[in-house]
């Protein structure tokens, strides 16, 4: 059976574990990263698409921010639509010029992946059974059969970067973890169209039917997400009633709708906001959506992600070079304390802007007048934008190594 041994063993090629395996290469420590998927899947997998100003930053610091560069659409402000008007909100004058870059997750990952690759440290795809053990030691394994042979990755870390579904949370001992959740009663249906974007920036729409989503990816690519039932059969939606549907919640008052375009995918994702508490169970860190989930109204899954990598990669950092172990002990609590923070914006945003089943005629009265302060009050702008762009993030990139090179992405 191949063995190996590293400092830290990364479960998941997803956002949290690429960004975490180029940091810790960035420093000097060496890594494994095991991933079940094929590359392909992985990169192709159509998911977020917003990054906060302090992501971008980040990448561009990690030397893989070219082609976020190149193709990213810098965003400055996002519309707010309902009652069949479009308000405005100027993220980049309420919060002194920081502003969000819409690049699909793909392109992220995919970068991400050309960088692993470039440094030769072994990545994993296709892994089969991966498992993790001996996490009451002080060398914890992954295990998984790749080809035709079982390896064993000898770890003094594990970070698990599994995602929601992975299998490192699950691997903590019952008792250990506290579980906060809530399940919402609808789900978004996303489609890519080949249509040019009709508008420059975002539109979050609350219509009588439900809420409704414009986005994009690319100046020929529209991303549009509609409000349905959560686990409503994607084969029942017709192209064409899609495209009634979106046509019907997010066309305003002043004739501006979305351009209609081929579809080219589409999909049904639930909802729920989720926090396993701590993010840490001896020498396994769970980070990303391993460890919380929110639902993508606020846009800060990726966002989280990387912010809990970069607190991690800190902290390794500073236990190899210097044998410090203060900032393992305070990983779990320095990431939830801005979980809950995206939590409670993204539980705002979501439950400001769905039609929820059961709700009544007071509380969507009540969600019309929050919309109609949030988008007449300078103070209330301030509020969303700050939380929209990115809150500051909870350590320096000095501590991990990096230099802010902001500028280069302007
Ligand atoms: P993941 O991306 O889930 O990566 C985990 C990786 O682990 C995957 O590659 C998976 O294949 C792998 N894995 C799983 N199990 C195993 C195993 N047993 N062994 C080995 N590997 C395993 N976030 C934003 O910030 N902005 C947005 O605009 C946004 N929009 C979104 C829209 C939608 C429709 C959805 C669904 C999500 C959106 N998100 C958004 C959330 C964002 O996509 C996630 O938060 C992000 O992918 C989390 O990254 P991660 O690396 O923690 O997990
Ligand atoms: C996206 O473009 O996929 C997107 C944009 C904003 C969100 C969620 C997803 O809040």
């Amino acid at each position: 059976m191949p063995a190996h041994t590293t400092q830290v063993g990364i479960v998941g090629a997803g956002p949290a574990g690429l960004i975490l395996g180029h940091l810790l290469h960035l420093n000097g420590l060496d890594s494994v990263i095991v991933e079940n998927r094929s590359r392909e899947y992985v990169i192709d997998r159509v998911r977020a698409g917003v990054l906060e100003q302090g992501t971008v930053d980040l990448m561009t610091a990690m030397g893989v921010g070219q082609g976020l560069s190149q193709a990213g659409l810098r965003h400055d402000g996002l519309y707010i639509s309902f009652q069949g008007q479009r308000h405005r909100i100027d993220l980049a004058e309420l919060t002194g010029g920081k502003a969000i870059t819409v690049y699909g997750q793909n392109e992220v990952v995919r970068d991400l992946i050309d960088a692993r690759t470039g440094t030769k440290r072994p990545l994993y795809f296709e892994a089969d059974n991966v498992s993790v053990g001996g996490l009451d030691s002080d060398n914890p394994v992954i295990r998984f059969r790749h080809g035709d042979a079982d390896h064993e990755v000898r770890c003094d870390f594990i970070a698990g970067c599994d995602g929601f579904h992975g299998i490192c949370r699950p691997s903590i001992p019952d008792g250990v973890l506290t579980i906060s959740e809530r399940v919402y009663p609808f789900g978004w249906l996303g489609i890519l169209a080949e249509a040019a974007p009709s508008s420059d920036e975002l539109v979050y729409t609350l219509h009588e039917r439900g809420f409704a989503l414009f986005s994009m990816r690319s100046p020929k690519i529209t991303r549009l997400y509609l409000q349905v039932p959560p686990d409503e059969p994607i084969d029942e939606w017709s192209d064409d009633a899609i495209w009634d549907e979106m046509l019907t919640r997010m066309t305003t008052r002043d004739g501006w709708r979305p351009n209609i375009g081929r579809i080219v995918q589409k999909g049904v994702t639930p909802m729920r906001s989720f926090v396993a508490a701590p993010m840490r169970y001896n020498r396994l860190f769970l980070a990303g959506d391993a460890a919380h989930i929110v639902p993508p109204t606020g846009a800060k899954g990726l966002n989280l992600a990387a912010s809990d990598v970069l607190v991690l990669a800190r902290a390794l950092k500073a236990f190899y070079e210097q044998g410090r172990r203060t900032w393992l002990d305070e990983y779990s609590d320095v990431c939830l304390r801005r979980v809950w923070r995206a939590q409670r914006f993204s539980w705002w945003m979501t439950s400001t802007l769905h039609r929820s089943p059961d709700e009544t005629a007071f509380d969507h009265q009540r969600q019309i007048a929050d919309l109609d302060y949030l988008t007449s009050s300078i103070a209330a702008m301030t509020s969303l934008a700050e939380q929209y762009v990115g809150l500051p993030g909870e350590v320096s990139f000095e501590s991990v190594g990096l230099t802010r090179r902001q500028e280069e992405q302007r």
